[in-house]
Protein backbone atom coordinates (compact mmCIF):
# COMPACT_ATOMS: atom_id res chain seq x y z
CA UNK A 1 0.00 0.00 0.00
CA UNK A 2 2.61 2.10 -0.10
CA UNK A 3 3.50 2.68 -4.13
CA UNK A 4 1.19 5.91 -4.85
CA UNK A 5 1.14 8.58 -7.63
CA UNK A 6 2.73 11.98 -7.77
CA UNK A 7 -0.97 13.74 -8.28
CA UNK A 8 -3.44 14.01 -5.32
CA UNK A 9 -5.95 11.36 -5.49
CA UNK A 10 -8.77 11.58 -7.34
CA UNK A 11 -12.32 12.28 -6.19
CA UNK A 12 -14.17 9.26 -5.88
CA UNK A 13 -11.16 7.13 -6.10
CA UNK A 14 -11.75 3.96 -4.31
CA UNK A 15 -15.59 3.73 -4.34
CA UNK A 16 -15.44 0.13 -6.56
CA UNK A 17 -13.78 -2.53 -7.88
CA UNK A 18 -9.90 -3.32 -8.01
CA UNK A 19 -10.05 -5.99 -5.54
CA UNK A 20 -9.75 -3.75 -2.77
CA UNK A 21 -8.51 -0.82 -1.25
CA UNK A 22 -7.70 1.01 -4.87
CA UNK A 23 -3.39 1.88 -4.61
CA UNK A 24 -3.60 4.69 -7.11
CA UNK A 25 -0.13 4.15 -9.18
CA UNK A 26 0.70 0.81 -8.63
CA UNK A 27 1.33 -1.25 -11.02
CA UNK A 28 -0.86 -3.75 -12.51
CA UNK A 29 0.27 -5.12 -15.82
CA UNK A 30 4.53 -4.98 -16.49
CA UNK A 31 5.64 -6.59 -19.53
CA UNK A 32 9.06 -6.85 -20.58
CA UNK A 33 11.09 -7.78 -23.60
CA UNK A 34 7.67 -8.74 -25.44
CA UNK A 35 8.37 -10.08 -29.30
CA UNK A 36 6.26 -11.20 -32.10
CA UNK A 37 7.26 -11.69 -35.27
CA UNK A 38 4.92 -12.62 -38.61
CA UNK A 39 7.21 -14.62 -40.78
CA UNK A 40 10.05 -11.57 -42.07
CA UNK A 41 7.94 -8.92 -40.40
CA UNK A 42 9.22 -8.33 -36.42
CA UNK A 43 5.67 -6.95 -35.39
CA UNK A 44 6.81 -6.29 -31.97
CA UNK A 45 10.75 -6.05 -30.62
CA UNK A 46 11.52 -5.87 -27.06
CA UNK A 47 8.83 -3.92 -25.85
CA UNK A 48 8.50 -2.76 -22.21
CA UNK A 49 4.71 -1.91 -21.15
CA UNK A 50 2.89 -1.08 -17.17
CA UNK A 51 -0.28 -0.08 -17.05
CA UNK A 52 -1.17 1.48 -12.58
CA UNK A 53 -4.19 0.60 -11.20
CA UNK A 54 -6.21 4.33 -11.40
CA UNK A 55 -4.39 5.16 -14.63
CA UNK A 56 -5.21 6.06 -18.01
CA UNK A 57 -1.96 5.03 -20.18
CA UNK A 58 -2.68 6.05 -23.89
CA UNK A 59 -1.07 3.66 -26.49
CA UNK A 60 -0.14 5.34 -29.37
CA UNK A 61 1.56 5.01 -32.60
CA UNK A 62 1.42 5.01 -36.45
CA UNK A 63 -0.38 2.67 -38.74
CA UNK A 64 1.41 -0.72 -38.27
CA UNK A 65 3.50 0.46 -35.45
CA UNK A 66 2.01 -3.15 -33.36
CA UNK A 67 -0.73 -1.49 -31.10
CA UNK A 68 -3.34 -4.04 -31.93
CA UNK A 69 -0.52 -6.98 -31.91
CA UNK A 70 0.27 -5.67 -28.50
CA UNK A 71 -3.27 -5.77 -27.13
CA UNK A 72 -3.85 -9.07 -28.61
CA UNK A 73 -0.66 -10.26 -27.11
CA UNK A 74 -2.13 -9.04 -23.87
CA UNK A 75 -5.69 -10.49 -24.21
CA UNK A 76 -4.20 -13.98 -25.09
CA UNK A 77 -6.03 -13.75 -28.47
CA UNK A 78 -2.45 -13.90 -30.19
CA UNK A 79 0.03 -14.44 -27.40
CA UNK A 80 3.75 -13.33 -28.09
CA UNK A 81 6.91 -15.31 -29.22
CA UNK A 82 8.74 -13.75 -25.96
CA UNK A 83 8.32 -11.67 -23.08
CA UNK A 84 7.53 -11.42 -19.12
CA UNK A 85 4.12 -10.80 -18.12
CA UNK A 86 3.81 -9.84 -14.55
CA UNK A 87 0.13 -9.40 -13.27
CA UNK A 88 -0.55 -7.72 -9.40
CA UNK A 89 2.99 -8.85 -8.85
CA UNK A 90 2.80 -11.97 -9.74
CA UNK A 91 4.85 -13.69 -13.11
CA UNK A 92 2.54 -15.24 -15.15
CA UNK A 93 2.34 -16.97 -18.14
CA UNK A 94 -1.37 -16.53 -20.18
CA UNK A 95 -1.70 -19.28 -22.96
CA UNK A 96 -5.41 -18.05 -24.23
CA UNK A 97 -7.95 -15.76 -23.44
CA UNK A 98 -9.70 -16.75 -20.81
CA UNK A 99 -6.67 -17.13 -18.79
CA UNK A 100 -6.32 -13.17 -19.16
CA UNK A 101 -9.80 -13.14 -18.19
CA UNK A 102 -9.45 -14.86 -15.24
CA UNK A 103 -6.44 -12.95 -14.16
CA UNK A 104 -8.98 -9.54 -14.34
CA UNK A 105 -8.18 -8.39 -17.76
CA UNK A 106 -11.15 -7.31 -19.74
CA UNK A 107 -10.71 -5.97 -23.63
CA UNK A 108 -13.07 -3.73 -25.75
CA UNK A 109 -12.60 -4.64 -29.40
CA UNK A 110 -13.06 -1.62 -31.54
CA UNK A 111 -15.71 -4.09 -33.37
CA UNK A 112 -17.73 -4.23 -29.99
CA UNK A 113 -18.72 -8.08 -30.29
CA UNK A 114 -22.39 -6.48 -29.77
CA UNK A 115 -25.44 -8.81 -31.16
CA UNK A 116 -27.25 -5.84 -32.94
CA UNK A 117 -30.57 -7.72 -32.43
CA UNK A 118 -30.87 -8.10 -29.11
CA UNK A 119 -32.04 -5.39 -26.35
CA UNK A 120 -29.30 -3.83 -23.73
CA UNK A 121 -29.88 -6.10 -21.14
CA UNK A 122 -29.55 -9.19 -23.74
CA UNK A 123 -26.19 -8.20 -24.90
CA UNK A 124 -24.97 -7.07 -21.22
CA UNK A 125 -25.75 -10.83 -19.71
CA UNK A 126 -25.36 -12.86 -23.03
CA UNK A 127 -23.67 -15.95 -21.83
CA UNK A 128 -24.33 -15.03 -18.00
CA UNK A 129 -27.94 -14.85 -17.96
CA UNK A 130 -29.81 -15.36 -14.65
CA UNK A 131 -32.31 -18.17 -14.22
CA UNK A 132 -35.20 -18.48 -11.57
CA UNK A 133 -34.31 -21.05 -9.52
CA UNK A 134 -37.60 -22.46 -9.36
CA UNK A 135 -37.70 -22.83 -13.45
CA UNK A 136 -34.20 -23.78 -14.23
CA UNK A 137 -34.97 -27.52 -14.46
CA UNK A 138 -37.74 -27.07 -16.86
CA UNK A 139 -37.10 -23.85 -18.99
CA UNK A 140 -34.02 -22.17 -18.54
CA UNK A 141 -36.26 -18.41 -17.99
CA UNK A 142 -33.54 -15.71 -17.58
CA UNK A 143 -34.69 -13.78 -14.64
CA UNK A 144 -34.46 -10.66 -16.61
CA UNK A 145 -36.44 -8.40 -14.30
CA UNK A 146 -33.19 -8.67 -12.27
CA UNK A 147 -31.18 -8.03 -15.25
CA UNK A 148 -32.59 -4.89 -16.13
CA UNK A 149 -32.37 -3.42 -12.83
CA UNK A 150 -28.66 -4.65 -12.45
CA UNK A 151 -27.99 -3.52 -15.97
CA UNK A 152 -30.10 0.10 -15.44
CA UNK A 153 -27.75 0.29 -12.20
CA UNK A 154 -24.41 -0.72 -13.81
CA UNK A 155 -24.62 2.51 -16.74
CA UNK A 156 -26.24 4.41 -14.44
CA UNK A 157 -22.91 4.15 -12.73
CA UNK A 158 -20.94 4.83 -15.61
CA UNK A 159 -22.63 7.62 -16.17
CA UNK A 160 -24.11 6.50 -19.30
CA UNK A 161 -27.13 8.24 -20.94
CA UNK A 162 -28.71 5.24 -22.07
CA UNK A 163 -32.78 5.98 -21.61
CA UNK A 164 -34.01 2.31 -21.76
CA UNK A 165 -32.08 -0.80 -21.31
CA UNK A 166 -34.72 -2.70 -23.24
CA UNK A 167 -33.69 -1.20 -26.63
CA UNK A 168 -32.29 -3.01 -29.18
CA UNK A 169 -28.12 -1.87 -29.39
CA UNK A 170 -29.30 -1.26 -33.26
CA UNK A 171 -31.34 1.67 -32.14
CA UNK A 172 -28.32 3.17 -30.20
CA UNK A 173 -25.52 5.33 -31.28
CA UNK A 174 -21.97 4.73 -31.06
CA UNK A 175 -20.98 5.93 -28.09
CA UNK A 176 -24.17 4.38 -26.74
CA UNK A 177 -22.67 1.23 -27.97
CA UNK A 178 -19.64 1.99 -26.63
CA UNK A 179 -20.73 2.37 -23.66
CA UNK A 180 -22.44 -0.88 -23.44
CA UNK A 181 -19.34 -2.94 -24.79
CA UNK A 182 -17.44 -1.52 -21.48
CA UNK A 183 -20.05 -2.19 -18.82
CA UNK A 184 -20.54 -5.64 -20.98
CA UNK A 185 -16.16 -5.87 -19.77
CA UNK A 186 -16.96 -4.79 -16.19
CA UNK A 187 -19.23 -7.45 -15.37
CA UNK A 188 -16.25 -9.80 -15.30
CA UNK A 189 -14.62 -7.39 -12.54
CA UNK A 190 -11.30 -6.45 -14.52
CA UNK A 191 -8.77 -4.92 -12.54
CA UNK A 192 -7.63 -3.86 -16.58
CA UNK A 193 -9.58 -2.69 -19.55
CA UNK A 194 -8.12 -2.32 -22.89
CA UNK A 195 -10.22 -0.20 -25.10
CA UNK A 196 -9.18 -0.40 -28.59
CA UNK A 197 -9.53 3.11 -30.17
CA UNK A 198 -13.08 3.44 -28.38
CA UNK A 199 -13.78 6.82 -29.96
CA UNK A 200 -12.67 6.46 -33.87
CA UNK A 201 -16.38 5.88 -35.13
CA UNK A 202 -17.72 8.69 -33.01
CA UNK A 203 -18.96 12.36 -33.43
CA UNK A 204 -17.78 15.55 -31.00
CA UNK A 205 -20.32 15.14 -28.43
CA UNK A 206 -20.56 11.21 -28.21
CA UNK A 207 -16.30 11.04 -27.49
CA UNK A 208 -17.00 13.44 -24.48
CA UNK A 209 -19.29 11.15 -22.89
CA UNK A 210 -16.78 7.80 -23.92
CA UNK A 211 -14.11 10.01 -22.75
CA UNK A 212 -16.23 11.07 -19.38
CA UNK A 213 -16.50 7.36 -19.11
CA UNK A 214 -12.67 6.14 -19.31
CA UNK A 215 -11.90 8.89 -16.35
CA UNK A 216 -15.15 7.04 -14.60
CA UNK A 217 -13.25 3.43 -14.57
CA UNK A 218 -10.22 5.44 -13.50
CA UNK A 219 -11.76 6.89 -10.63
CA UNK A 220 -12.97 3.25 -9.72
CA UNK A 221 -8.96 1.94 -9.61
CA UNK A 222 -8.88 0.63 -12.76
CA UNK A 223 -5.99 0.60 -14.94
CA UNK A 224 -6.88 1.80 -18.20
CA UNK A 225 -5.10 1.32 -21.54
CA UNK A 226 -6.43 3.20 -24.13
CA UNK A 227 -5.60 2.86 -27.73
CA UNK A 228 -5.62 5.92 -29.58
CA UNK A 229 -4.71 7.67 -32.88
CA UNK A 230 -6.41 11.19 -31.67
CA UNK A 231 -4.17 12.73 -29.37
CA UNK A 232 -6.88 15.26 -28.69
CA UNK A 233 -8.49 12.60 -26.66
CA UNK A 234 -5.00 11.15 -25.36
CA UNK A 235 -4.12 14.40 -23.88
CA UNK A 236 -7.57 14.94 -22.71
CA UNK A 237 -7.67 11.96 -20.90
CA UNK A 238 -4.40 10.16 -20.62
CA UNK A 239 -2.08 10.15 -17.90
CA UNK A 240 0.73 8.45 -19.22
CA UNK A 241 1.55 8.10 -22.75
CA UNK A 242 3.46 5.28 -24.78
CA UNK A 243 4.38 5.60 -28.04
CA UNK A 244 5.09 2.58 -30.11
CA UNK A 245 7.28 2.97 -33.38
CA UNK A 246 7.86 0.38 -35.79
CA UNK A 247 7.13 -2.42 -33.24
CA UNK A 248 9.39 -0.94 -30.92
CA UNK A 249 9.40 1.36 -28.05
CA UNK A 250 9.35 4.58 -28.98
CA UNK A 251 8.99 6.59 -26.15
CA UNK A 252 7.12 7.15 -22.67
CA UNK A 253 5.58 10.30 -21.64
CA UNK A 254 3.63 11.82 -18.37
CA UNK A 255 0.84 13.69 -19.96
CA UNK A 256 1.66 16.72 -17.14
CA UNK A 257 5.25 16.80 -18.44
CA UNK A 258 5.33 16.95 -22.16
CA UNK A 259 3.84 18.62 -25.24
CA UNK A 260 1.75 17.46 -28.37
CA UNK A 261 4.80 18.39 -30.46
CA UNK A 262 7.07 15.80 -28.11
CA UNK A 263 4.36 13.03 -28.73
CA UNK A 264 4.05 13.51 -32.66
CA UNK A 265 8.06 13.64 -32.97
CA UNK A 266 8.00 10.20 -31.10
CA UNK A 267 5.21 8.36 -33.20
CA UNK A 268 7.08 10.22 -36.46
CA UNK A 269 10.14 9.27 -35.40
CA UNK A 270 10.95 12.87 -36.72
CA UNK A 271 13.44 15.34 -34.07
CA UNK A 272 10.81 17.25 -31.17
CA UNK A 273 12.24 20.55 -32.55
CA UNK A 274 10.37 22.98 -30.98
CA UNK A 275 10.54 25.00 -27.83
CA UNK A 276 8.27 23.84 -26.27
CA UNK A 277 9.39 20.30 -26.79
CA UNK A 278 12.85 20.86 -25.33
CA UNK A 279 10.50 21.52 -22.07
CA UNK A 280 9.71 17.74 -22.05
CA UNK A 281 13.51 16.40 -22.18
CA UNK A 282 15.50 18.09 -19.61
CA UNK A 283 18.94 18.31 -20.41
CA UNK A 284 18.83 17.46 -23.91
CA UNK A 285 20.69 20.16 -26.49
CA UNK A 286 17.56 20.98 -28.42
CA UNK A 287 18.03 21.86 -32.39
CA UNK A 288 16.48 25.02 -32.56
CA UNK A 289 14.91 25.53 -35.93
CA UNK A 290 12.44 28.25 -36.48
CA UNK A 291 9.09 27.64 -39.06
CA UNK A 292 8.93 24.12 -38.25
CA UNK A 293 5.74 23.92 -39.32
CA UNK A 294 5.21 21.26 -42.97
N1 LIG B 1 -1.48 -11.67 -38.56
C1 LIG B 1 -0.47 -10.99 -39.12
N2 LIG B 1 0.28 -11.55 -40.09
C2 LIG B 1 1.30 -10.87 -40.63
N3 LIG B 1 1.67 -9.62 -40.30
C3 LIG B 1 0.94 -9.01 -39.34
C4 LIG B 1 -0.17 -9.65 -38.71
N4 LIG B 1 -0.68 -8.79 -37.80
C5 LIG B 1 0.06 -7.68 -37.86
N5 LIG B 1 1.03 -7.82 -38.79
C6 LIG B 1 2.05 -6.80 -39.09
O1 LIG B 1 2.62 -6.39 -37.86
C7 LIG B 1 2.86 -5.00 -37.87
C8 LIG B 1 2.11 -4.34 -36.73
O2 LIG B 1 0.72 -4.35 -37.02
P1 LIG B 1 -0.41 -3.88 -36.01
O3 LIG B 1 -0.14 -4.44 -34.66
O4 LIG B 1 -1.72 -4.22 -36.63
O5 LIG B 1 -0.20 -2.31 -36.00
P2 LIG B 1 -1.19 -1.15 -35.48
O6 LIG B 1 -2.30 -1.76 -34.75
O7 LIG B 1 -0.32 -0.27 -34.63
O8 LIG B 1 -1.64 -0.42 -36.72
C9 LIG B 1 2.46 -4.51 -39.24
O9 LIG B 1 3.61 -4.50 -40.05
C10 LIG B 1 1.47 -5.54 -39.69
O10 LIG B 1 1.43 -5.60 -41.09
MG1 LIG C 1 -4.33 -1.72 -35.15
Amino acid sequence: MSAHSERPPERGAGDRGAGGGVDVGRPLLELTGVSKRFGAVNALADIRFTARAGEIVALVGDNGAGKSTLIKAISGVQPADEGTFVFDGQRVSPKAPTDVTRLGIATVYQDLALADNLDVVGNLFLGRERLFESTRRIVPLMDKVSMAQQAKELLAGLGARIPNVLSRVESLSGGQRQAVAIARALLGEPKLILLDEPTAALGVTQTAHVLELTTTLKRRGLAVVLISHNLSDVFAVADRISVLRLGRNGGDFTVADTTREAVVAAITGLAADTPATAAAAPGQPTASRQGADT
